[in-house]
């Protein structure tokens, strides 16, 4: 892979990852990921966030450096904005080839390279405001942004040409290929990264969403014009757009959010399903979108972004063992971890002799402080009069996505 280049200064290094491996091993990652790095050059050269060896990625940068007539053993400077492995796992092959190159991170950060990576030996801690001037009038300044979604992040501003290299604040899955800028994307294809962006934002940072809005805030006053994330797409042509992205998305945490409503389910025979497909003709006589994922079939990582846009949610689930059917507990569980208030919820289900289901899960949903309508139970097939029911629930909870 060759660097494209930003400005005559500023040149973006792509890895792209391709593998059967789960991002963060939790993620699937069935499109990819790129992991992005970096150069500004001035008198001094820095490079902005390195790789982990992965789907050979320092190879993919080493050659990305050659297409600019540098290696590894030019750059003078290297910038972790963030120390998660995903962006600093070859530091020290790095270093073993490079041993005088200066790194710069927040001060947590040079702590975490500490226990990571055993490196203190020109490691500078740098704070809100400090500046890096590397001549020729080339002049990088960083902006502590801590939590998203790591205590260490930052991120790196060149005033010069507004570029703001964001780490994984405005990322997203999916991997470039041969593009990287947005106006080399068509329609279809930025729609694509959209939904990896909301996928990324769902799995790895929605957990910290007031830190991204108060990382935004923090920005509002630089004059912008190139976003450039560690993950997915440069934004060149547009950089409102993604930053609007992660606002709407960051706002999601405390509802509403889309006027839709995520449909989750699980059954082992079909009679919850039977009762599901009550609920749903109520949603569709009153016209409500809505999407549908049965589990454990369905990875949680798309059932979480699909959750984290919606308004509302249905959770279909029969008892399981005296309590809530497994892979629905595990998302539940997500769900909480994630932080995913403001939802107005309707619970269904079937039992066959006690339940169980209904008691856990209102205990397991109570710090979530969801508008919960209902958690309705029948037992085994549900009867004419449950069916009514259930699709009096369906158009109840339609209404309250109008
Ligand atoms: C492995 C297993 C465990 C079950 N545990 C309970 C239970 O603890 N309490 C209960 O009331 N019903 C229990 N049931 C009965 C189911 O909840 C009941 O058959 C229900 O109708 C299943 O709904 P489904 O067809 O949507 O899977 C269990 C069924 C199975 C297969
Ligand atoms: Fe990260
Ligand atoms: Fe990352």
């Amino acid at each position: 892979m060759y660097a494209f280049a930003i400005s005559d200064v500023i040149y973006c290094l792509h890895a792209d990852i391709q593998t059967t491996d789960l991002f963060e091993g939790i993620w699937p990652i069935k499109d990819g990921v790129s992991l992005n790095s970096y150069v500004v050059k001035g008198d001094k050269i820095a490079l902005v966030d390195l790789v982990k060896d992965w789907s050979q990625a320092p190879k993919q940068i080493a050659e990305a450096l050659t297409s600019i007539g540098i290696d590894f053993t030019s750059i003078d400077y290297l910038i972790l904005n963030h120390i998660e492995p995903d962006h600093t796992g070859w530091l020290r092959e790095f270093r073993a080839l490079n041993p005088h190159c200066e790194i710069l991170s927040t001060d947590k950060g040079c702590k975490l390279i500490k226990s990571f990576y055993k490196i203190e030996a020109g490691v500078r801690a740098v704070k809100d405001g400090d500046t890096l001037d590397l001549g020729n009038g080339q002049t990088l300044a960083f902006i502590e942004t801590p939590n998203v979604h790591w205590p260490e992040t930052m991120f790196t501003w060149h005033e010069a040409s507004g570029a703001l290299f964001s780490c994984d604040a405005f990322g997203s899955f999916g991997a470039l290929g041969e593009r990287v800028f947005d106006d080399a994307f068509a329609d279809e294809e930025i729609a694509f990264f959209e939904k990896e962006t909301l996928r990324y934002y769902a799995n790895i940072v929605s957990s910290f969403s007031l830190f991204v809005e108060k990382a935004i805030q923090k920005t509002r006053h630089l004059a912008v014009k190139l976003i450039a994330p560690s993950h997915g797409v440069v934004w060149r042509k547009n950089p409102q757009k993604i930053i609007d992205l992660y606002v709407k998305y960051a706002s999601y945490a405390k509802g509403p959010a889309e006027k839709e409503i995520a449909i989750v389910w699980g059954s082992m025979y079909g009679n919850t399903k039977a009762g599901l497909d009550a609920v749903i003709r109520g949603i569709e006589a009153e016209g409500a979108p809505y999407a549908i994922h049965r589990v454990p079939d369905e990875d949680p990582s798309y059932v979480l972004a699909d959750a984290w846009k919606s308004s509302a949610l249905v959770i279909a689930m029969p008892t399981y063992e005296y309590a809530m059917f497994p892979p629905m507990a595990y998302i539940i569980d997500l769900f909480k971890r994630k932080r995913l208030f403001g939802k107005t919820v309707l619970r269904i289900g079937s039992f066959g002799w006690i339940g169980g289901a209904k008691k856990e899960y209102e205990a397991a949903i109570e710090p979530l402080k969801w508008n919960n309508l209902k958690s309705y139970e029948w037992a085994g097939f549900p009867s004419e009069e449950d069916l009514v029911a259930l699709e009096a629930c369906g158009r109840e909870l339609a209404q309250s996505v109008r």
